[in-house]
């Protein structure tokens, strides 16, 4: 197989040859918005959801959608065919577009649309086992954290916070409750119940929040949408990250306080179990 392409604005190159203008909204004022989609044995996995949350991000920063969903996909395809690895995680990003600097949308501008895959990073299993690190913190994020965009310095800030303390990621709170974590969402379980915080303008709503909402309901996993406290969370049987590189990960300690019994629980066995099926399935 040739070299891996990435598509630019209607062209496949290789990425060194992947050039955008300084003037490009997206690098002067971070005003776009992105996907990240897993693939699996070179299929896309929950394509259509990837492509509805796509839809809605264009639409909430109101960028016109250039493309048709099968349009989209053969796109993706393009670049992901062009890859040797049959498991990858793509990266989909729309700006605005190149337009003289002012922060108001300009008249008439074409949006910027880039498409590249990597493989797929996954949790090695030693670390499945053993479970992650991670700390907390206050949410400084913007309050419109449900659009998948790419101004994200709250996030990396966030990232390099978990860093700095050893842990995988940092699990935010804003006012006393639990949103989500750096770059991922988070969830706790009680008593055999899980929990998630509700969809509503703190958080990203992830593919997977989807997924484990289906994936509990077919197990017959009992699940709460509700606002968790901080003390619920440190006070936890169970914490879970889900993103679409963690897929579903079990958190034992937080802030160096074991969580439950320090060690991953049994509804994440099961999570775990149903979303290795899920993408076999798929
Ligand atoms: N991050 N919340 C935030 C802030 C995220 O950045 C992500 C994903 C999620 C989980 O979404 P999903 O289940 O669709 O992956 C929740 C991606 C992986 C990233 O930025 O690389």
């Amino acid at each position: 197989m040739s070299e891996p392409l990435v598509y630019l604005n209607g062209a496949m190159t290789p990425i060194a040859d992947a050039k955008v203008s300084v003037l490009d909204r997206g690098f002067i004022f971070g005003d776009g918005i992105y996907e990240v989609i897993p693939i699996y044995g070179r299929r896309m996995f929950r394509a259509g959801q990837h492509m509805a949350r796509l839809f809605r991000s264009l639409a909430s920063i109101a960028i016109a959608n250039p493309h048709t969903e099968a349009e989209w996909l053969a796109l993706i395809d393009r670049v992901a065919a062009s890859h040797p690895a049959d498991d990858q995680m793509v990266y989909l990003q729309v700006t605005r577009g190149v337009a003289k600097r002012g922060h108001a949308f300009p008249a008439d501008i074409t949006p910027t649309v880039f498409i590249m895959t990597n493989p797929i990073v996954l949790p090695p299993p030693a670390v499945r086992a053993a479970g992650v690190a991670c700390v907390s913190m206050e949410d400084r994020r913007w309050l419109r954290c449900e659009i998948k965009s790419i101004s994200l310095l709250g996030n990396v800030l966030a990232a390099q916070h978990a860093v700095e303390n050893d842990a995988v990621e940092s699990i935010q709170f804003r006012d006393g409750f639990l949103t989500e974590a750096s770059s991922s969402n988070v969830w706790i379980v009680k008593d055999g119940v899980l929990m998630g915080p509700p969809k509503d303008n703190l958080i990203l709503e992830g593919i997977r929040y989807g997924l484990i909402e289906e994936l509990c309901a077919a197990g017959g996993i009992s699940l709460q949408t509700r606002r968790i406290a901080h003390d619920e969370v440190f006070g936890a049987d169970e914490v879970l990250l889900s993103s679409a590189t963690k897929e579903v990960l079990p958190v034992v300690q937080i802030d160096g306080q074991a969580i439950g019994n320090g060690r991953p629980g049994p509804i994440y066995a099961r999570l775990y179990e149903a979303y290795q099926a899920a993408k076999a399935a798929a």
